[in-house]
This record gives C-alpha cells, structure tokens and sequence, in this order.
C-alpha cells in the first residue's frame, strides 16, 4: 500500500547534499536565532530555571531542542522525526552544537514507546495537524498517544494554523490559490509557489514547488493538513482530559506567527485516586 503523503513529504528536506559546510553553519545558526521566541514562551512556562524533560513530535532538524539545551533548559530531550533526510541533519547540527542532552530517533511516532513520561510535549509548525489530517481517527491515535507519554500535570504545546484566511480567501477563488515566498538568503531554496485547495474532507492540500537559489533547479512537495479552529482544539482538548487550556496569538512578540496561526497551551489532568 502506498504511503499516505504527509508521511513521505519532508523526505528530502534539509539533505546535507545541498549545504556547503558554510552553508551549513550558517543555516544552523539562522534556525537557532529563530527559536528565540519558543526559548522566551517556555521560559515563561518554567520560570524558575527548571531542568525539564521534553519530547519534540515532527522534530525536523531539532533547533528547538538545541536551543532550551544552550539556555540550560534541559534534563532530558527526546526529537522523534519521521524524515530520514531531516534526522541526519539534525544528528550533524548535534555535533556543530555539541549537543550532550539531545537525542533524535528516526521513526514514526506510532512506533515509539517510553519508559519514562515527559514533562513536556511539543508540536512546532503544523505538525499536529499534518498527522491527524492521514486518515479518520489519527486525531484520536495521535492524542491518546500523546496521553501515554506525558506526566500527570505535564503540558502539551501545539502551534496550529486554523487556515482561516486561506478558508475564505478559496471560497471567494473557486477553491484554488497560488502564492510565492521568498526565503532567507541562509537557504539553499530561493522562492515557493504554494498552490492551495481544500479536498472532500475539508482539510486543506498544499502542494509546494522549491525553486533553488544557484541553479533554478525545482523540488516539490505536497502536504495535507486537517484546519482547527481556535474553539475547535478547545472542545478536542478538553474532551481528552486536558485543562487549564490557554491559547496565545504569537510566541513571545506580537506578529512572531503566520497570520491565522497561534499555539495552544494545555495541562494534562492530574488521576484522581478514587480508593
Ligand atoms: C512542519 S515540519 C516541522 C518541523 C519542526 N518541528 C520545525 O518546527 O521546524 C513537520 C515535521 O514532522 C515530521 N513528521 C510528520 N509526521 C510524522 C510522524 N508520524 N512521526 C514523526 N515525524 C513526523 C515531518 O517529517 C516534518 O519534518
């Protein structure tokens, strides 16, 4: 059986084939200066300078877990990451950053299990959203797997996109949209043209062309991604047993999200013992 696309989409993403060693580190460098702002929101979350224990879901090339490691954040971080292109990488930046505290392991969240229970568990950029868009009732697997990982009180981070321009923005174009990006000068990739449509069950396909920056050469990927609304992943949340459940329109500044995008905040309910 063929392998759902959200599963096969970042496997040529961040390929070391396509750095240059300078390129390399700088590229790293750009990433961990982006993590400033989850370093600050988390950073509120522990204000006491706690060690914590953390598990990154979708880690791609695992900036974040390298960052909280720079700032002494960390105990113990776990980065699962799908891609086997993006878990090299992250392994290489491991040793630019002379990670100690960091491990990534290369597989389908589905097939991980642990001994211990984090502290924290985190989903940057889309990630929840690209899992449960695979099929009908990954947004359950997804989340009773997330329930067998974290501690009694432990917190889930989640940055979701609720798509909500993009929704309008389809039904006034007959359900189809084109948009070009520029990226930094620090990526091998020069623009995206992302082409967007919703499908049957409303989730949104997003196919996306690369064009590079020496050679005009062109990389595409296509992504499927199931929207949540702010109240919708309330109602989820709260449904699963989570509570205190905040949400927050950017990281640590105002304008540090995408438009529509925002990152809810939710703590895992403690067992009540009822003997
Ligand atoms: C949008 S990227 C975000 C990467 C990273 N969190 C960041 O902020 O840069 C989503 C990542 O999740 C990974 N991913 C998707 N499904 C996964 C799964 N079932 N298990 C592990 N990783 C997965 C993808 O390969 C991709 O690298």
């Amino acid at each position: 059986m063929n392998k759902h696309v959200n599963l096969t989409s970042y496997d040529d993403v961040e390929k070391l084939d396509n750095f240059t060693d300078l390129e390399f580190m700088n590229y790293c460098d750009e990433k961990l200066f982006l993590c400033e702002k989850h370093l600050a929101f988390i950073k509120k979350m522990f204000p006491k300078n706690e060690k914590i224990d953390i598990c990154e879901i979708g880690s791609g090339n695992s900036k974040l877990l390298y960052k909280l490691e720079q700032n002494n954040m960390i105990n113990n971080a776990i980065g699962i990451e799908i891609s086997r292109s993006r878990y090299l990488f992250a392994e290489k930046f491991k040793k630019y950053v002379k990670s100690e505290k960091v491990t990534n392991i290369n597989k389908n969240i589905f097939n991980v299990t642990f001994e211990k229970k984090f502290q924290i568990i985190v989903g940057v950029d889309i990630v929840f959203q690209l899992i449960t868009a695979i099929q009908n009732g990954y947004e359950e697997k997804l989340l009773s797997w997330i329930d067998n990982n974290l501690d009694e009180n432990g917190y889930l981070i989640l940055e979701l996109w609720s798509f909500e321009s993009i929704i309008k923005q389809l039904h006034m174009n007959d359900n189809v949209l084109h948009i070009w990006s520029e990226f930094a000068v620090s990526d091998p990739f020069k623009y995206v043209l992302s082409d967007l449509s919703i499908d049957k069950d409303k989730n949104i396909i997003w196919n996306k062309k690369f064009i590079k920056r020496d050679s005009h050469g062109e990389s595409f990927f296509n992504n499927i991604l199931k929207p949540y609304s702010k109240d919708l992943i309330v109602e989820i949340l709260k449904k699963h047993n989570f509570k205190d459940i905040k949400i927050y329109d950017s990281w640590d500044k105002e304008d540090d999200c995408e438009k529509d995008e925002y990152i809810v905040v939710a703590k895992k309910q403690e067992l009540v013992n009822e003997s």
